[in-house]
């Protein structure tokens, strides 16, 4: 009803409060389901920069003597994140480009070591041996030595042991 009385008028004022809170409602609705989306499919597809592990000053490492150097992995597993000790070869011809390689060798997985006298990599298992570019030089290993991908960032080394591939 309006001041004078005109039933037409009530009736609208009615049908646009119905409509402004049924908006309302609406609007307060998908704010909600919206935040709630984000908050479920997120760690699906949000960015990993925890992906990436610091080694330390890339000037630390000598040219051409691998050093293995040990790690914690986190991996993040929807909404829990796990840690687990981990590794990687690092190599580097100039102290500008740089090689991880992952630590386990690509016949059955056995870890190697360096050995600066032959200056190769050697693995125990089944006697492989790699040269300092992870090429297989002998033994059973079907490729070389897979790497993780590095990256210098503020002149300290980063790998990426959740991207471990073969070598290209
Ligand atoms: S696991 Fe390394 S040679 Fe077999």
């Amino acid at each position: 009803m309006t001041e004078n009385g005109s039933p037409e008028e009530g009736l609208s004022r009615r049908g646009f409060l119905t409509w402004a809170i049924a908006g309302l409602g609406a609007f307060i609705a998908a704010a909600l389901g919206a935040t709630g989306t984000g908050y479920f499919i997120s760690p699906a597809f949000g960015k990993r920069e925890e992906d990436w592990v610091d080694l330390g000053l890339a000037k630390g490492f000598k040219q051409n003597e691998p050093l293995k150097v040990d790690f914690v992995e986190r991996k993040r597993d929807a909404w829990a994140t796990v840690e687990r000790r981990s590794s990687a070869w690092v190599v580097t011809p100039n102290g500008r480009e740089f090689v991880a390689f992952n630590p386990r060798c690509t016949h059955l997985g056995c870890p190697y070591r360096w050995s600066s006298e032959k200056k190769e990599f050697l693995c125990p298992c089944h006697t492989a041996v790699f040269d300092i570019d992870g090429r297989v030089v002998s033994g059973p290993p079907p490729r070389p030595l897979d790497r993780f991908p590095t990256k210098v960032v503020g002149g300290r080394l980063l790998i990426q042991p959740a991207a471990s591939k073969e070598a290209a």
